[in-house]
């Protein structure tokens, strides 16, 4: 695994921008087609005005969230409101995109479909995951009940109910967000940086989901700048 140290958010979107458009399209090349897994908050907004705008063939992409928070689409703490006015704009709004929450307020209609259509999805391309400050990751919290299963499940998703941050949310799973070609953690601040080394140490990955996805257990490649 090769980390990537950039000097600045902006640089480091750039330089993001760039990688995850290399992959798609080589993904494209080979294949014919992409799949496109991104995180929400705020970290990914930088990148998501650029990625919208990189020439990629975007009919032939599909694109959809590692978690969702449990509210309606156009709620202002929705993930999918926040992907489809950043990042499904421009050249990418030909994107196709599925959402995590298809038949909301019905769970488990949504859960049941969205689940479905996780398991008939090829291997992920490119797997883009944020990390809160607790080293949660999609919305696999360590303050959250299901996390063990989050972390173990067979099932490509599950409801989470995270203590430390609103909302019931739909996340995947470790073992879904683990089968990517690409996968890599987008990160800004001095602080997520400690928690990414700290997290390396934890115990028990329940205590640190991240860790899930750096080595040893996996190879997820960590992006990050500085505040
Ligand atoms: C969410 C995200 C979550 C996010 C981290 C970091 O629904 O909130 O998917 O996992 O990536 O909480 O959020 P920031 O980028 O806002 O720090």
């Amino acid at each position: 695994m090769s980390d990537h140290h950039l000097e600045s958010p902006a640089d480091l979107d750039k330089a993001l921008a760039t990688a995850v458009s290399n992959q798609l399209s080589a993904a494209i090349d080979a294949r014919g087609s992409a799949t496109l897994v991104v995180s929400g908050g705020s970290t990914p907004k930088g990148l998501f005005a650029l990625l919208s705008d990189v020439p990629l063939n975007w009919e032939q992409v599909t694109v959809l969230l590692a978690d969702e928070r449990w509210v309606p689409t156009d709620h202002q703490d929705s993930n999918e409101r926040m992907v489809r006015e950043r990042l499904l704009q421009g050249r990418a709004q030909g994107a196709r995109f599925v959402s995590l929450v298809p038949h909301y307020p019905d769970q488990a209609a949504s859960l049941k479909v969205v689940k479905q259509q996780l398991t008939e999805m090829p291997t992920f391309d490119v797997v883009i995951l944020g990390m809160g400050g607790d080293s949660h990751t999609a919305s696999l919290f360590p303050c959250s009940t299901e996390v063990t299963e989050g972390l173990t499940t067979t099932e490509p998703a599950l409801v989470t109910h995270p203590k430390t941050a609103p909302h019931a949310r739909v996340s995947l799973s470790r073992r879904r967000l683990s089968d990517t070609r690409y996968g890599c953690v987008h990160i800004v601040g001095a602080d997520k940086l400690d928690v990414i080394n700290n997290a390396q140490q934890a115990d028990a990955l329940e205590q640190a989901p991240i860790a899930a996805f750096l080595p040893p257990n996996d190879a997820f490649e960590v992006w990050y700048a500085p505040k």
